[in-house]
């Protein structure tokens, strides 16, 4: 099924380099299908090493001019591409949902939070403030003030295929970084629609830069922008092992890098919370883009008085979801991006009902509605012992785990090498300052499933990765710091 936009021009073929939709000479090619489907929506070339090369050069040659256009100029750019972001908005939601599946509900949803990091930043952007200090020496002072890194690599996932480029390219263009980004080879249109706005917007040729590589070959451009000593960060929204190895491949060119990485998100539901809010939050945090954010729910800690009357009422609304073609009307779920990302929900659950756990919602492939569908289960009586309770599912499974104390609980939740998000619910001041407090993860969140904003810190402590994205500190990971001394000054 081919879709129709009002404004054809934003499905692009080629990859956008130094202004130009450049025209690959890779002799090889890559399809992009349609998760719900199965069927082709375009062939992308397979850009070659030497192209990837060639990318990074250009990308640098640019920055020397850029960092000179100042903060003002910068910030309209930022300013007209959130914009034009929200005059396309229902083009740029069909495209995420044609190339991710997800509902259009959400994909609406993405597009306008991605937009928000341009309007964000664009006020950030004159706010790169320095200080004045005071050394030892009276007779001398020193300034700070804050530069941008330089050539910037953008690695991104394939469940937000705009907002997470948004989240690392407005920061970056910000400060006055060049950037070269390089989406999830399953889901490469809509950071081409960006390329081609931020094109409309007056970026400034060479500043923003978009190559295409298969899934197949991405390992082969993560490593190029890793050691290329002409880029000076990578920002990289992925899995940990992916990030552990971008990390390792940095080291010869010692980068700055910032990692968004894989969570293991626990919500936590107190006898005391309010349940209605409590089960429908849980949801939104546990389903929403159908489990595929680093943000999701992974394991639902009830509160043992309450486990019965939560489990019974989130499963009847589970049982409610209209799974379906993202396109059509009232689908509030689509579909998941791969059958690997299925074959990962099948083995969860597998796991946990061979340990002893109960399905009180069966979940299962809908093969009649397309490959990728599955209905989202829910299951009770899960353990510790079980592997949903430690690896991220990364999709449509909800699982249930009752606990008495909150010592017990933040004992649980602790118990992983992950620290991306959390989630409480209680109306307790002190459970909550306790929670807050001694959670090991970047995020907490009180009383709501959905928090993720352009004006919050994302980002992750232990294996989940380190930098925040979004917020007054957003800007920070692409900048250094230039101390300047102002000796001999006598009054
Ligand atoms: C993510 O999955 O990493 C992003 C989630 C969000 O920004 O809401």
């Amino acid at each position: 099924m081919a879709i129709t936009l009002k404004n054809p021009e934003l499905i692009r073929s080629t990859p956008f380099i130094n202004g130009e939709w450049y025209q690959s000479k890779s002799s090889k090619s890559f399809d992009v299908t349609d998760p719900a489907t199965g069927e082709l929506i375009i062939t992308l070339p397979d850009q070659t090493e030497e192209e990837i090369d060639e990318a990074i050069r250009l990308t640098h040659t640019a920055f020397h001019d850029f960092k000179k256009l100042s903060v003002y100029e910068r910030s309209k750019c930022l300013r007209k591409l959130h914009d034009l972001m929200i005059e396309n908005l229902d083009d740029l939601a069909r495209i995420i949902t044609w190339e991710n599946g997800k509902c259009m509900a959400d994909s609406i949803g993405e597009i306008k939070y991605a937009a928000s990091y341009f309007e964000w930043f664009a006020e950030e952007a004159k706010r790169m403030y320095g200080h004045t200090i005071q050394p030892t020496n009276q007779n001398n002072k020193v300034l700070t003030f804050k530069q941008p890194v330089g050539v910037v690599g953008l690695l991104c996932p394939f469940n937000f295929p705009s907002a997470m480029g948004a989240r690392k390219l407005a920061p970056a263009f910000a400060a006055g970084c060049t950037t070269i980004l390089k989406p999830d080879g399953q889901t490469p249109l809509s950071s081409l629609a960006l390329a081609y706005l931020a094109d409309k917007a007056g970026f400034p040729k060479g500043t923003f830069n978009v190559v295409v590589v298969s899934v197949d070959h991405t390992p082969m451009c993560g490593l190029k922008f890793c050691e290329s000593s002409l880029i000076s960060k990578i920002s990289f929204t992925g899995s940990t092992p992916v990030g552990k190895l971008l990390m390792g491949q940095s080291a010869l060119t010692l980068k700055k890098l910032s990692m968004e990485l894989g969570g293991n998100a626990p919500v936590i539901i107190f006898d005391d919370a309010d349940l209605d809010l409590a089960v429908d939050q849980a949801i939104a945090s546990k389903f929403r883009s159908l489990g595929q954010t680093c943000v999701c729910a992974n394991r639902i800690y009830v509160h043992a008085k309450i486990y019965d009357e939560f489990a019974n009422r989130f499963a009847a609304k589970v049982e409610q979801f209209k799974i379906g073609n993202g396109f059509e009307e009232g689908v509030t779920h689509g579909c998941l991006i791969n059958d690997r990302a299925i074959a990962k929900v099948e083995d969860h659950i597998a796991d946990a009902v061979s340990k002893g756990a109960k399905a009180i919602v069966k979940g299962g492939r809908l093969l009649e509605l397309g490959p990728h569908f599955y209905k989202p289960a829910v299951l009770i009586n899960v353990t510790p012992d079980m592997k949903v309770c430690h690896e991220e599912t990364f999709g449509p499974l909800g699982a249930l785990i009752k606990f008495e104390t909150k010592e017990e609980v933040l004992e649980y939740c602790n118990d992983t090498p992950f620290g991306l998000s959390s989630y409480v619910f209680t109306k307790d001041l002190n459970t909550v300052w306790y929670m807050s407090e001694w959670l090991q993860s970047g995020m907490v969140s009180v009383n709501t499933g959905l928090f993720t904003d352009a004006a919050l810190p994302f980002g992750g402590v232990k294996e989940s990765g380190f930098g925040r994205e979004g917020s007054l500190y957003g800007i920070d990971d692409y900048t250094v710091i230039k101390s300047v001394t102002l000796g001999n000054i006598y009054m």
